[in-house]
């Protein structure tokens, strides 16, 4: 089968090269035609990045050019599926432009996300809000798919077998990666040895997105944190439900998860899975599993009270960025991909 084509908006960025890594195995996709700031045009992948994922650079998409930002250029080269990882601002005027041209975007940015018609997508969590391209006007024009912010990502993937059991108020910690931050990021003096208490906009990405994603209406109290530690978001949850909810019940409900039936190539068989281990899940542990990066782990699910906790670990360049939108294109083009 012939791949298909993909433009990678923001290639040399943080979650930029997680796409290039994770679709050089890809056997649906093809990167195609990369954009970075236009300072690099012209100039190779391998020449303009810095490299920072801990695996090599793919060698077949190393070579590739960089490229302005460039609209018809991307519909020149056949590019109708595109993957933004472009800076919020830059992806304000630049993804409702190509919405508006037929593109079909698959963004990380936190631009489009609180749009009603813009699905805030986790093919395991709310597989039907991707039904919203039709009110954004697709196929007359293209549209936005988002994934959510990394934390949130994390934090609703496993909620998400848990809201059977009513969740009244959650309490949540995040310690967050570096890599969180883009590149180059905060300033090695603010962070070396030393923890950050504020993310800017973080906290209330968290109430919103994850009551959207899960359709509730819980009261939710964040707190985000960075950290000196390279990739992967910790978070300690704490949760008051409205039913009598024991440790076991909420391992058991992980441990039941199921979601086949929209299983895609970048979907672990299992997406949520519990360690027994009183020190695990750890920032250590974010390239784990199959794909690498995909699988959130939970662990430590205890009962003080009235209230369970847990402590999560999501991967945020994968599972919270790149992985997580190229499921998403996955989905869509299992679903659709007919029609394109
Ligand atoms: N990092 C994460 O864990 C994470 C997780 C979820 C979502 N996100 C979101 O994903 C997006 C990318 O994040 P990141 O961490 O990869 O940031 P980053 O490392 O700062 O990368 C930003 C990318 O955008 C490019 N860019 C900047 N201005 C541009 C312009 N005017 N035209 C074209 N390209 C431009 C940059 O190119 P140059 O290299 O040429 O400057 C770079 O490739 C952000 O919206 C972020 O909020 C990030």
């Amino acid at each position: 089968m012939n791949k298909v084509k993909v433009g990678i908006l923001g290639a040399t960025g943080l979650v930029g090269q997680a796409f290039l890594w994770m679709l050089s195995k890809n056997k649906l996709f093809i990167p195609s035609f990369l954009v970075a700031s236009e300072k690099r045009a012209g100039r190779s992948f391998k020449e303009e990045v810095r490299w920072l994922m801990p695996y090599s650079m793919p060698s077949d998409l190393a070579e590739l050019e960089i490229n302005k930002m460039d609209f018809n250029a991307l519909e020149k080269e056949g590019c109708k599926i595109i993957f933004s990882a472009l800076p919020k601002n830059i992806a304000t005027e630049i993804e409702p432009e190509l919405r508006k041209r037929g593109f079909l975007v698959f963004s990380n940015a936190g631009a489009m996300r609180r749009e009603e018609n813009v699905p805030i997508l986790i093919p395991e969590v709310n597989p039907e809000a991707i039904e919203l391209i039709y009110k954004q006007g697709y196929p007359e024009n293209g549209f936005i798919i988002t994934n959510a912010n990394c934390s949130t990502t994390g934090l609703a993937l496993a909620l998400a077998p848990l809201v059977k059991y009513g969740i009244d108020e959650i309490y949540v910690t995040t310690y967050q990666s570096l890599s969180g931050a883009g590149y180059p990021g905060i300033s090695s003096m603010d962070i070396l040895g030393n923890l950050i208490p504020y993310i800017d906009g973080e906290e209330e990405k968290m109430i919103f997105e994850t009551r959207k994603i899960l359709k509730i209406s819980s009261s939710i109290f964040p707190t985000c944190i960075r950290v000196p530690v390279m990739f992967g978001h910790l978070e300690s949850v704490w949760i008051k439900f409205k039913e009598r909810v024991k440790p076991k019940d909420i391992i058991e409900a992980w441990t039941q998860f199921e979601v086949g039936k929209n299983q895609t190539e970048s979907q672990p068989s299992k997406s949520i899975v519990y360690c027994p281990e009183q020190d695990r899940p750890h920032p250590g542990m974010s390239f784990h599993g199959s794909p690498p990066g995909m699988t959130v782990y939970t662990g430590r699910a205890r009962k003080y009270e009235d209230k369970i906790g847990f402590v999560l670990l999501v991967n945020n360049i994968i599972r919270g960025a790149a992985g997580g939108s190229i499921q998403n294109a996955e989905l869509f083009y299992k679903k659709h991909g007919n029609q394109i």
